[in-house]
C-alpha cells in the first residue's frame, strides 16, 4: 500500500537464458515507481547453474519471488507445465493475484505465461515484440506471433517490429518503439567487463581468436551439419594461412556449448578432444556467464552464431558476426556488423573477408542506447499506474 492505495502488482517472467538480460534492466527501472509492486517469476525452463544462476549473479537480478521449477520436456509438455504452474501463481482464492504480467522475448515461457494471464483477463505486456523471421519451423517464431496477438501493450526493439505488427492488424496504438533492453544490460555491464579474466584463463590474445555458438536444432541436430560448419571453419583457417605467412598460428575458435549442443556433440563422437587434428583449433568449453561472455565477444576477431541476442550484441559492439541461419528476425543488425550465411559453403569466404579487414563497420540501430527499460516503465506508468499516484 502507498498512502492507503493498493499497489499495482506486476509479475515479470523469466524462464530461459536470454530472458535474464532482458528482465534485469526492467526490474531496475521499475524502482523509480513505488506505486508498482514488481515481482520476478522464474519458470525454471533453464535450471542448470551455468544456464541460470550465474546470470542472476552477473546481472544483479533479485532472487525470484516464485520459482515454478518446470524443467525440460517436449514443447507441448514444457508449455503445458508452465501454464499449469503459472495459473496458480497468477490466480488464487477466486481472484487474480497480479494486475499485469510482463513477458520478454520468444521462448516457451513467454508464450505459456502470456496465454495463462490473458485467459485470466490479466493484461499482458510483451517486451521485444514484432520480430519475425518468417520461418514457422522455428518454435520461437510461433511463440512471437501468438504472444504479440494476445498482448495489450507491445514494446518493439526496431522499426521492422512496428511494421510487422501493423501488417498483422495489431493496432499501432498498443505498440511503442522503445529500443533494446538486451543492449541496456550490455551497457550496464560494460564498466566491469574488462575485469573478466576469461582471456587469460583461456590463454587468448585480444583480436586473435573467434567465438562460435550453436544451439538451433537446424544446425546441431544433424551430424552432417555440425561437421560441415566445423570443416568450413577449418578450410577458412587454412586458406588464410596460405595467403599470409605460413608460420602464423591458426586462430583458436572458442566454442561455449549449450546443453543441447553438448548432448549432440557427445552423440556424434565430437567431445573430449575427439575432433581430430583437422579441428584442433576448436576449443569446446562450458557455457559462460554473462560478463565473461561479453568480454570474450568484445575482444574477438569475429563471431559465428545462430543465436538471436548475439546478433544484437555484436552489432552494438561493432564485432563482425556471421549468423548461420536462413533468416533473421532482427533485420536491423544487417545494417550493423551482422551477415546472414545461409549456405554453409560460404562460411570460409566470409571468414576470409573479415580476416583480411573487409568486415563491415555497421550502424547501431536507433534507441539501442541503454535506456530502453526506462522508456518502458514510463509508458507502463502512464497507462496503468498514474491513477494510483
Ligand atoms: C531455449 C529457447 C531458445 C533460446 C534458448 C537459449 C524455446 C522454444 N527455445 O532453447 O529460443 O534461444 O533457450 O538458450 O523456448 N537443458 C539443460 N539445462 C538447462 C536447460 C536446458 O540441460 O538448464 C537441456 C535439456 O536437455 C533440454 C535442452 O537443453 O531438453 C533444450 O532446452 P529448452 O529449454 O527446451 O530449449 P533451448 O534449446 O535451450
Amino acid at each position: 500500500m502507498v498512502d492507503g492505495v493498493r499497489k499495482f502488482r506486476i509479475s515479470v517472467i523469466v524462464g530461459a537464458r536470454p530472458n535474464f538480460m532482458k528482465a534485469a534492466p526492467i526490474l531496475r527501472a521499475f524502482k523509480k515507481y513505488p506505486q508498482f509492486d514488481v515481482r520476478l517469476i522464474h519458470t525454471g525452463q533453464h535450471y542448470d547453474s551455468l544456464m541460470s544462476d550465474v546470470f542472476f549473479r552477473d546481472l544483479g537480478l533479485p532472487k525470484p519471488h516464485i520459482s515454478l521449477g518446470v524443467g525440460s520436456g517436449s514443447h507441448a509438455k514444457q508449455t503445458a507445465r508452465i501454464m499449469l504452474a503459472s495459473e496458480d501463481a497468477f490466480y488464487g482464492d477466486g481472484k487474480p493475484l497480479v494486475d499485469m504480467v510482463m513477458v520478454v522475448g520468444d521462448v516457451n515461457s513467454t508464450l505459456a505465461t502470456a496465454l495463462t494471464a490473458k485467459k485470466l483477463n490479466i493484461p499482458v505486456v510483451h517486451v521485444e515484440a514484432g520480430l519475425r523471421s518468417g520461418d514457422e519451423t522455428m518454435p520461437e517464431e510461433i511463440n512471437r506471433r501468438l504472444t504479440d496477438h494476445i498482448s495489450d501493450l507491445l514494446f518493439t526493439t526496431e522499426k521492422s517490429g512496428n511494421n510487422n505488427l501493423a501488417a498483422e492488424g495489431i493496432s499501432p496504438s498498443k505498440v511503442h518503439l522503445v529500443g533494446n533492453v538486451m543492449i541496456d544490460s550490455l551497457v550496464h555491464v560494460m564498466p566491469v567487463v574488462d575485469k573478466s579474466t576469461i582471456l587469460d584463463n583461456l590463454s587468448l590474445d585480444k583480436g586473435h581468436y573467434a567465438v562460435l555458438t550453436l544451439h538451433r536444432p537446424s544446425n546441431v541436430d544433424s551430424k552432417e551439419s555440425v561437421y560441415k560448419i566445423l570443416n568450413e571453419i577449418y578450410a577458412a583457417q587454412v586458406s588464410m594461412r596460405r595467403q599470409r605467412s605460413t608460420d602464423e598460428p591458426r586462430m583458436p575458435i572458442i566454442f561455449p556449448t549449450h546443453p543441447r549442443t553438448k548432448e549432440r556433440l557427445h552423440e556424434f563422437g565430437l567431445l573430449n578432444h575427439s575432433l581430430g587434428e583437422r579441428l584442433a583449433d576448436v576449443k569446446i568449453i562450458e557455457p559462460l556467464g554473462y560478463v565473461d561472455f561479453v568480454r570474450l565477444v568484445k575482444d574477438s576477431a569475429f563471431v559465428m552464431t545462430d543465436s538471436g541476442g548475439i546478433q544484437e550484441e555484436t552489432t552494438y559492439l561493432g564485432v563482425p558476426c556471421m549468423t548461420l541461419r536462413n533468416s533473421t528476425e532482427r533485420p536491423s543488425t544487417l545494417n550493423g556488423t551482422n551477415r546472414l550465411v545461409s549456405n554453409l559453403d560460404f562460411i570460409h569466404n566470409e571468414v576470409a573477408k573479415i580476416l583480411s579487414g573487409g568486415g563491415d563497420k555497421g550502424v547501431v540501430p536507433e534507441f539501442w542506447d541503454g535506456k530502453a527499460a526506462e522508456r518502458i516503465v514510463d509508458i507502463v506508468f502512464n497507462k496503468y499506474g498514474s491513477q494510483l499516484a
